[in-house]
């Protein structure tokens, strides 16, 4: 050891004991399955008894997983390596199980907890005290295991549990586009985690850590490729490579999917026609599900964007989306598969309103789809904007399984620079009441079935995925990825509790961090939605590559791409009337929604410039003008950034100083693009509303020039050269 080497290390304890587990550095790759140390002596000496022996025979692959990650999160948590034991020891004994081996102890498990639900409960066997987790199958077991592992990481008592639950939708999946080239099309975290190239000789560690962060909230799907799809993906060579995630996901209750392009069958398979009415192509189809099933005998199924951005399908032939589907659907029928055909859909033939596209094609359609399709409609009628009404979809085809679609990938809401936990943005959507089923028929509850009990369930997010060491890009960012999980599970979640359990076991149980950094978290939706698109302004961003502020873009390939499209400010005012004056869109939603959207007495701010085109002078509630109304927001907007970053340099010491420091920094970005975009938005509105911005603000460093003719080179998102020339 050398001179200073034992005064170094005396130090280093100290600093340790001094703050914890802070002075390690993290990378953030082990997301909120940290496993952090309980803190707590008490505490900590109460886990350990009460789990000192553990009954969990483990034959299949399944429960070896669960039993695997118990074992993982209690050593890890409380240096403790439960006894396997045959007995119940009073009072320190946990048993887990399927009904297997639990009608040897007399326990029956309900029914009522489906296939993939879990107790979790502290009960008494033979007068003798224990803790039970039990499922009606292995995956429901591994779903007890980890959430029996959530209640340790957020240092809840685990003296009298009571716990019962069970996923409310059948489908929960993450949607990957992922090309087959490692690029990721609209992803910020770097290259796809999936190494096609390697496999499926290797196997990455990544692969099975992605399995297990699904389970550990309840996903229990995975698109692995874009919805852009390459007809490569149905290729032998291929599907040995699937076959091989799909055998790593199989432990952890995940099934895999596959996005194929409609056209596959002439371009993989020389036929002439990919008419989906034609026999040979029936054939085709049936032959290839055939040959998935003989790989990957659980394969879950299609993805199908098709007729949508130059995208082949079934109109390219005279036939309609619902032929294209159930001729899929045929096809993976008999090995029980389903296909979720996607309702964004936008042709060639620019619509007097896009809004209105989905709906116009769709709705005649209800009722006419196989029962085994989902057609999966994104959260509102546009694309994912930082703010959308619901979808005029939800609610209209009771005759249809609708799936939700959200985006956890930031394409407009600032990749993964900005901090934005989008669980209020999911809320705000299923708890939207589409009136369409009386008072009270929320889109969660149209999604989930409640007014129709025959329909398939589910929901879809758009993964924000990537190679990184911390997966998402911006450790914030995976919150999304972990309220998709919780949201999908049971969508009555409220966003607080989610970020609340996602904070303590992705960074520290500190009430000092969990509480302002929660409360921050919760807006910072809104601060988004402010200094980007206030007031129901949207896709005003830059053309192709989305990034930063375009609200001038009006050469873009088709109208419909243009941001003056959207907002259409002139000199008497600014947004799209979407009421009878306008294109009407309102008309697709049921009565009371278009009522209240329809009026400006109860159209609510957040929406008003989806629906209307006002002066700027109209007089807003605030007593403000429009006009000042939206400085007011793009500036409130940036300084919430501001705060946001000044409550994170607070934190410093309560966790690692790897993760704080990266936040930090990000942060700081955050705020400059925050400004860009408030300065570039407020400027070129001004050159209409030609009215005056308080001099309270501060002042644009720049003229609006210099953000128009600023071009961004190699932004991430889209592959190959791509730059923006907004
Ligand atoms: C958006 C996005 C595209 C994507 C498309 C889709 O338009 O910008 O990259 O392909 O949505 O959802 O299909």
């Amino acid at each position: 050891m050398g001179k200073y080497s034992l005064k170094y290390l005396c130090v280093l304890m100290l600093l340790l004991l001094k703050t914890g587990s802070s002075a390690f550095a993290d990378n953030g790759y082990k997301l909120w399955l940290e496993y952090n140390k309980v803190g707590n002596p008490q505490l900590a000496v109460a886990y350990r008894q009460q789990l000192s022996y553990v009954i969990f025979p483990a034959a299949s692959d399944r429960l070896k997983a669960a039993k695997s990650e118990l074992l993982t999160g209690l050593d890890e948590m409380l240096t403790l390596k439960p006894v396997d034991a045959k007995s119940i020891i009073n009072g320190q004994t946990i048993i887990i199980g399927t009904p297997q081996l639990l009608k040897s102890f007399s326990i029956a498990v309900p029914d009522s907890i489906g296939g993939e639900g879990y107790l979790i409960k502290t009960t008494l066997i033979g007068q003798k005290k224990c803790i039970l987790i039990a499922a009606n199958s292995d995956v429901g077991v591994i779903y007890g295991v980890f959430n029996f592992l959530k209640l340790i990481q957020i240092n809840q008592s685990i003296s009298k549990l009571n716990i019962s639950d069970h996923p409310r939708m059948m489908y929960r999946v993450l949607d990957h586009w992922d090309n087959l080239n490692r690029t990721v099309e609209r992803g910020y975290a770097g290259s796809s985690i999936w190494n096609w190239h390697k496999l499926p000789g290797v196997i990455d560690q990544r692969y099975i850590d992605y399995a297990r962060a699904n389970a550990s909230v309840g996903i229990n799907g995975s698109v692995v490729n874009n919805v852009n799809a390459d007809a490569l993906i149905l290729s032998p060579q291929y599907l040995l490579k699937v076959q091989a995630l799909a055998n790593v996901f199989r432990t952890y209750g995940i099934k895999i999917y596959l996005s194929v392009k409609f056209s596959s069958p002439v371009e993989l398979g020389g036929l002439k026609t990919a008419d989906p009415l034609d026999p040979a192509v029936k054939k085709w189809w049936t032959d290839k599900a055939d040959e998935i099933y003989s790989y990957i005998p659980d394969f879950g199924g299609f993805l199908v964007k098709a007729n949508s951005e130059g995208q082949p399908g079934p109109q390219s032939y005279g036939r309609t989306h619902a032929d294209g589907a159930n001729m899929l659907a045929d096809a993976l029928a008999p090995h029980h598969g389903i296909v979720m055909w996607r309702a964004f859909v936008y042709d060639n033939k620019v619509p007097d309103d896009r809004f209105k596209q989905a709906y116009n094609e769709f709705k005649p359609l209800d009722g006419k789809f196989k029962d085994n399709v989902i057609v999966q409609v994104k959260n509102g009628p546009i694309d994912f904007q930082p703010r959308e009404p619901f979808h005029p979809l939800f609610g209209a085809m009771p005759n249809t399984p609708l799936m939700m679609e959200f985006q956890l990938t930031q394409e407009y809401l600032g990749f993964s620079t900005h901090l934005v936990y989008e669980a209020p943005l999911f809320a705000e959507c299923l708890q939207s009441d589409t009136y369409t089923r009386g008072k009270g028929s929320t889109v969660a509850r149209i999604i989930r079935g409640d007014f129709n009990k025959k329909l398939i369930t589910g929901m879809a997010g758009v993964a924000n995925i990537g190679a990184d060491l911390n997966w998402c890009g911006h450790p914030f960012a995976q919150a999304n990825w972990y309220a998709f999980g919780r949201t999908a599970w049971n969508s009555d979640q409220s966003p607080a509790v989610i970020a609340d359990d996602w904070l303590r076991m992705t960074f520290t149980d500190d009430e000092n961090f969990v509480s302002p950094v929660k409360k921050f978290m919760l807006q910072s939706r809104e601060n988004t939605v402010n200094y980007m698109a206030p007031l129901g302004l949207h896709h005003i961003m830059g053309v192709s590559t989305h990034y930063g502020p375009g609200p001038w873009v009006d050469n873009a390939g088709r109208p419909d791409w243009n941001a003056t499209y959207y907002h259409k400010a002139d000199s008497a005012g600014i947004g799209f009337d979407r009421t009878a004056t306008g294109s009407n869109a309102l008309t697709q939603y049921a009565p009371e929604v278009k009522a209240r959207w329809e009026s400006l007495q109860t159209c609510p701010d957040e929406y008003l410039l989806w629906f209307h085109h006002l002066s700027w002078t109209y007089k807003m509630s605030s007593g403000r003008s429009l006009w000042d109304e939206l400085v007011y927001h793009y500036y409130a907007g940036a300084e919430s950034v501001k705060q946001m970053s000044r409550t994170w340099e607070k934190m410093e010491g309560k966790i690692d100083a790897e993760r704080f420091s990266e936040v930090k920094q990000l942060m700081q970005v955050q705020l400059n693009e925050a400004i860009t975009w408030r300065d570039a938005c407020v400027l070129y509105f001004q050159t209409f509303s030609k009215m005056p911005i308080e001099t309270t603000y501060p002042k644009s460093q720049h003229p609006l020039d210099y953000y128009r003719n600023t071009k961004f080179y190699y932004v991430p998102g889209i592959g190959g050269n791509n730059y923006m020339t907004n």
